[in-house]
């Protein structure tokens, strides 16, 4: 059921505010322990978190400049992993003694790695040009978690749009909605799985939202995939048979990076869009009531549904085989194309 990781492609590595100046920000991705910081510029440096001397994690050391020190014996390297001091007597370096690097690079706010060997590709980056444009107090926290699961459980979670009716009922989803088709589009290496729901009543979290008077309302979701686990889901409401313009919703950003083959960093923020006029205290109101409950549907429902479901996987011999329904075109879809990305050029 685990496959082998997608190595030639971009990973949102951690929130650009959490790699401060000065600082050493140890993280495993894709099971190889990894060590950020930033230069005198202020451009990412990631090494390897493995001195060649004898493997004491560089995240212990300190930074010199533009170098970094081992904090066992003081060995410096550079940001592209070379030795360039060893301060003991002859002061040789032994050929070969470089910690291994990888590219990256800062785009929306996001510090992303190109994990593979090959030339990153720039092109390929997700745009999330989104939550630079958007008014500061439209941005929700940047948030992390790490989850107990294969990235790809999170995934399809989020892809499978139908599961708000069940694990987020009346939260997000309800009976109604249950008959609703789900339409999966992909448009070179990109995903969209959308769904559109008429004249249902509305589910707490939309209702919050749009006008807070419990009445029926029309229901959008499309999310878009980009590999291996960058979603964006556009999600909303609005009055029965009108432009969704008139209606108000968000954009959740979800970006999901493999620590390793059974746990996740998972970063997600949203995105108001088409806010409702009302007043900036009512507003502040609604934001954090929003907050919280799309806390509890992600920590307390998606989490624990997730990490169980990994529990479950892990005790198997690894022969459990999925019986795709119809509200899996998504994800069947999403393999599909990484199993070609993964394919040799
Ligand atoms: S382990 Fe790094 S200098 Fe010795
Ligand atoms: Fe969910």
């Amino acid at each position: 059921m685990i496959a082998p990781y997608l190595l030639d492609t971009w990973y949102a590595a951690m929130w650009s505010a959490d790699l401060p100046a000065g600082a050493l920000v140890p993280r495993t991705i894709l099971d190889e322990p990894l060590v950020f910081w930033r230069t005198s510029g202020g451009e990412v440096a990631v090494l390897e978190d493995r001195c060649p001397h004898r493997f004491a994690p560089l995240s212990m050391g300190r930074i010199l400049g533009d170098h970094l020190q081992c904090g066992y014996h003081g060995l410096e390297f550079d940001v592209n992993g070379a030795c360039v001091n060893n301060p003991h007597p002859n002061r040789a370096v032994p050929p070969g003694t470089f910690a291994r690097t990888h590219p990256a690079l800062e785009r929306h706010s996001i510090v992303w790695i190109w994990m593979g060997d090959s030339q990153p590709d720039t092109s390929t980056l997700p745009d999330y040009g989104l939550i630079d444009t958007a008014p500061a107090d439209q941005v929700s926290k940047r948030d992390y978690l790490l989850m107990a699961a294969n990235y790809e459980l999170i995934a399809d979670n989020l892809l499978d749009l139908s599961h708000a009716s069940y694990l987020h009922a009346g939260l997000l989803g309800n009976d109604a909605m249950v008959d609703t088709r789900t339409d999966v589009e992909r448009q070179g290496n990109t995903l969209w799985v959308s769904r559109f729901t008429p004249d249902v009543p509305v589910p707490q979290l939309y209702d919050l939202m749009f006008r807070q008077d419990g009445r029926n309302v029309d229901i959008w979701t499309r999310i878009r995939w980009n590999a291996p686990g960058c979603l964006l889901n556009d999600t909303g409401a609005c009055a029965p048979n009108t432009d969704r313009s008139t209606g108000t919703g968000l954009y959740g950003i979800h970006l999901l990076t493999p620590e390793t083959a059974t746990t996740t960093h998972y970063h997600f923020c949203a995105v108001r869009q088409n806010t409702v006029q009302r007043d900036p205290a009512a507003d502040e109101h609604i934001r954090g009531q929003l907050s919280e409950l799309r806390h509890r549907a992600f920590e307390e429902q998606d989490r624990a549904m997730i990490e169980a479901q990994q529990r479950n996987i892990s005790r198997s011999n690894g022969d459990l085989r999925p019986a795709p329904l119809s509200v899996d075109a998504g994800i069947v879809r999403y393999h599909r194309i990484i199993d070609e990305l993964r394919l040799p050029a």
